[in-house]
């Protein structure tokens, strides 16, 4: 076969990976523990044509721009060589939610890059080596084969580029009543790459080996929580690790908040004075995935909702990895 057609969902991550091993590979610096999500997904359909003379590589409603198709270019080789196939392939790809802007569209979208590839390459491949071709673009796009909740390790140190490194499930999707309300910030995309960003924290932030230590220990504590269904503790260690990351980025000028950010963090302060389980996580981009009990969406919602510049507020829950669907992604959802 030559085609596929896979979907795949976003991740949140609860402990942050934020930080990359030195030298080639895309290793991570620090482990990490997300939640698959469902209720957003990227749809994106590989197909290997002879006739084609370069990759045609369209993401959303156009084509794709230099760096994201080297990123695409760059798995399709991977994939090329791994089934000594020199065909290039035509890529339909998109999002049912904003892209590039901090909602782990880089996740979703390599895991479903990744897994429609393989398939229509004919490769026999298990989902962690496709986890690990999937990581190799994007780390955390590593974590989004795998449904529920997920956890990828820290590269080892001085690993040759070729280690396989696959994310692993930890626990399903019901394992905690958990519901994430995404509060989009703005529509548009954002400034700084997630890589770009690393690496400016890495080489410039006075706080980035503070931030290398702190990071395992937030994992392991917050792993253990997770397994012990602590959700109290879940929610105050993922907020730990995201705020960590963030002054580690802030301390280098990596500015990824915007005025509403910080109105929601505010509100999530004030909705817990209140008792209530709401908890923080940001990633590379403004918008803030509020971790909630799933007994205190109703109250936590409208404890939101006045937060002054919120474009508005998705409703997402644990769900499953990513798959393959048939046809051609372009008819009903699968
Ligand atoms: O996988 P990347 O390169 O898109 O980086 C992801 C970084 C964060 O989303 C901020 C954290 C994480 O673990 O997902």
């Amino acid at each position: 076969m030559s085609h596929a057609f896979a979907v795949a969902h976003p991740n949140v991550a609860l402990s942050k990976y934020w930080g990359k091993r030195e030298g080639e590979g895309n290793f991570p610096a620090v482990p990490s523990l997300s939640v698959t999500l469902a209720g957003l997904q990227t749809r994106t359909t590989v197909q290997f044509d002879g006739a084609l003379e370069d990759d045609d590589v369209v993401l959303g409603d156009a084509p794709a721009a230099p760096g994201p198709r080297a990123r695409v270019v760059g798995l399709l080789d991977r994939v090329r060589a791994a089934s000594r196939d020199e065909r290039r392939a035509r890529v339909r790809s998109s999002n049912d939610f904003p892209t590039a802007s901090g909602l782990a569209s880089s996740a979703s979208g390599f895991a479903a890059l990744a897994l429609a590839s393989v398939r229509a390459a004919g490769l026999d491949w298990t989902v962690e080596w496709v986890s690990d071709l999937a990581r190799r673009s994007s780390a955390s796009a590593a974590r989004s084969l795998f449904g529920g909740f997920v956890e990828l390790d820290a590269g080892a140190p001085g690993a040759p580029p070729e280690t396989r490194l696959a994310a692993r499930p930890l626990a399903p999707a019901d394992h905690l009543p958990l519901v994430v309300l995404v509060c989009v910030a703005t529509e548009a995309a954002k400034a700084v790459g997630s890589s770009e960003g690393m690496r400016v924290t890495m080489s410039r932030s006075p706080y980035a080996l503070a931030w290398l230590e702190q990071a395992p220990r937030l994992h392991e504590r917050l792993r253990g929580a997770l397994l012990a269904r602590d959700f109290a503790a879940v929610g105050e260690l993922a907020e730990a690790s995201c705020l960590a990351m963030h002054a580690s980025a802030l301390a280098a000028g990596v500015i990824y908040w915007n005025s509403v950010t910080v109105e929601v963090l505010g509100a999530i302060r004030a909705l817990r004075a209140r008792g209530l389980a709401a908890f923080a996580s940001i990633d590379a981009g403004p918008h803030v995935k509020v971790l909630v009990h799933a007994s205190d969406v109703a109250s936590v919602r409208e404890g939101l909702e006045g937060a002054p510049g919120l474009k508005r507020i998705i409703e997402a829950r644990p769900g499953e990895g990513a798959s393959l669907a048939s046809g051609d992604g372009s008819g009903d959802r699968p």
